[in-house]
């Protein structure tokens, strides 16, 4: 089943020059991207966007390191691609993360954890809608 996913290559990744390096693993997989751009998110965008963890603990160094630089926000089209992008991303916590994924790979800490991949159909099309209005979540 030909799926949509939202991924965040986020700022600590971008300040550490992997951009590229991520997107070709998502390439490499087969997760096409079909929309993408880089901005830096005000802390109200990023609040707007990470609002399902509002009342968690972690919300304000989240939302804060979100809005700290920019980021490149990509709609990614694939086979299962929201399973398959999680499965490229690692566990949330790079020491967790399997070898070989991108948070193995790039990231430093649960914070720092280099992307952000949408976690169930719901979450992607809330996220893909937050960021790409215009497009539709789910693929043709
Ligand atoms: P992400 O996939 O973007 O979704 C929410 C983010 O919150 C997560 O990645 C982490 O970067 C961050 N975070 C910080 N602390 C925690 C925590 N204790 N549990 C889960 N996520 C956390």
């Amino acid at each position: 089943m030909v799926e949509r996913t939202l991924a965040i290559i986020k700022p600590d990744a971008v300040k550490k020059r992997v951009i590229g390096k991520i997107i070709q693993r998502y390439e490499d997989a087969g997760l096409i991207p079909i929309a993408m751009k880089m901005m830096r998110m005000s802390k109200a965008v990023a609040e707007g966007f990470y609002a399902v963890h509002q009342e968690r603990p972690f919300f304000h160094d989240l939302t804060t390191s979100m809005s700290s630089g920019p980021s490149v926000v990509l709609v990614l089209e694939g086979e299962h691609a929201i399973r398959a992008n999680r499965e490229l991303m690692g566990a949330t916590d790079p020491q967790k993360a399997e070898p070989g994924t991108i948070r193995a790979a790039h990231g430093a800490s649960i914070e720092a954890n280099a992307v952000h991949g949408s976690d169930s159909p719901e979450t992607a099309d809330f996220e893909i809608r937050y960021f790409f209005p215009e497009i539709e979540s789910t693929a043709r």
